[in-house]
C-alpha cells in the first residue's frame, strides 16, 4: 500500500507529519487518511510523543478530498465511505495538533486544518470551502467546524460561495492563531508544539478536552466540565510537582503522573 505520509520524530516531544502527495497537491483520498489516522494511533500510544505538528507542502497544505475517488462512489459508496472512520480517528486524538498550513488547505485540507488544536499559516496560505463549485457541499466539518470558528456569515460566504480567504482574513477570523513567513511556519508549529510538550501531560490532555467541550456544551454544562476536569488534576503528582516548583523558585520536572 502507498504510503503518502511522512513521519518523523518524536524530537523533544514533538512529532512532525507531512502530507506526502505532491502529485496531487496532497488531495486526501483514502490511502492518505489512512496512513495518518495510523500514525494517530502510534502517536496517541507512543509516552514519548507530547504534541503532533501537521503540515503538507509549501504549495499546499491539502487541495480537500481526491476527486476521482470521489466521483467514483454512488450514494451507497459515500453512505459507507471509509474515510469517515479516519476522521473521527483524527477528532478524537488527545494530544495536541498543531497544523503548519502553507498554500492551498481546500475543502477537505480545510477541514482537516480546522481538526487542528492550534492553526499556524504562511502568508501564502489560502482557507477554502469550493465543493459547491463541483456541486457538492463540504462533508467533514466545513460548515460546522467553518461557522464556530469564523462565524456564521463567513462560513456561508466561503461555503456558498467556493471563494477561498488569505491568511490575513484567516487571522481575523479567528480560524488561524499565528501567520509567519512560509519558510518559518513548520519551525513555528514545531516551537509551539515543544512549549506544550514541556508541560503536565494530563493537564494538557484535560485542557484540550475542556477547551473542545464549548463547542459542544451550553456554557452551563461546559463549566462543569471545567470544574470536574480541574478537580480530576488535584489528584495528579504532577500538580503538586508544579506548586512545589513555583515555591521553591525552580523548574518543575513533570512526569505524566
Ligand atoms: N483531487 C484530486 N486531484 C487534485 C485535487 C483534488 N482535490 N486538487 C488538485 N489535484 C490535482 C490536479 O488534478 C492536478 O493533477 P494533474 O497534474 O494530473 O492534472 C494536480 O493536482 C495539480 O493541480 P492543478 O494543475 O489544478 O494546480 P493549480 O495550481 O492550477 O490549481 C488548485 C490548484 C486551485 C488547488 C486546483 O488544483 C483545484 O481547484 N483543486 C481542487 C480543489 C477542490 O475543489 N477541493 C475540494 C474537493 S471536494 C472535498 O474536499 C469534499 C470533502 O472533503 C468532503
Amino acid at each position: 500500500m502507498p504510503n503518502y505520509l511522512l513521519v518523523e520524530g518524536p524530537e523533544q516531544g514533538v512529532q512532525l507529519l507531512t502530507l506526502n502527495r505532491p502529485e496531487s497537491l496532497n488531495a486526501l483520498n483514502t490511502e492518505v487518511l489512512r496512513n495518518l489516522s495510523e500514525a494517530l494511533d502510534d502517536a496517541e500510544a507512543d509516552p514519548e510523543v507530547h504534541a503532533v505538528v501537521i503540515t503538507g507542502s509549501r504549495k499546499a497544505f491539502a487541495a480537500g478530498a481526491d476527486i476521482s475517488e470521489m466521483a467514483a462512489r454512488d450514494l451507497v459508496g459515500i453512505l459507507e465511505d471509509p474515510r469517515v472512520v479516519h476522521w473521527e480517528r483524527i477528532a478524537r486524538f488527545t494530544k495536541p495538533i498543531i497544523a503548519a498550513v502553507n498554500g492551498f488547505a481546500l475543502g477537505g485540507g480545510c477541514e482537516l486544518a480546522m481538526h487542528a488544536d492550534i492553526l499556524i499559516a504562511g502568508e501564502n496560505a489560502r482557507f477554502g470551502q469550493p465543493e459547491i463549485n463541483l456541486g457538492i457541499m463540504p462533508g467533514a466539518g466545513g460548515t460546522q467546524r467553518l461557522a464556530r470558528k469564523v462565524g456564521e456569515s463567513l462560513a456561508m460566504h466561503m461555503a456558498l460561495t467556493g471563494e477561498p480567504i488569505d491568511a490575513r482574513r484567516a487571522l481575523q477570523a479567528g480560524l488561524v492563531s499565528e501567520i509567519c513567513q512560509p519558510e518559518l511556519t513548520i519551525e513555528k508549529a514545531i516551537q509551539i508544539g515543544r512549549t506544550i510538550a514541556r508541560k503536565a501531560p494530563i493537564a494538557v490532555r484535560l485542557t484540550k478536552e475542556s477547551v473542545r467541550k464549548a463547542n459542544d456544551m451550553n456554557l452551563a454544562e461546559g463549566l462543569r466540565f471545567e470544574r470536574h476536569a480541574f478537580t480530576v488534576l488535584a489528584g495528579t503528582a504532577d500538580r503538586q510537582e508544579g506548586l512545589d516548583a513555583f515555591r521553591e523558585k525552580r523548574r518543575p520536572h513533570f512526569k505524566g503522573q
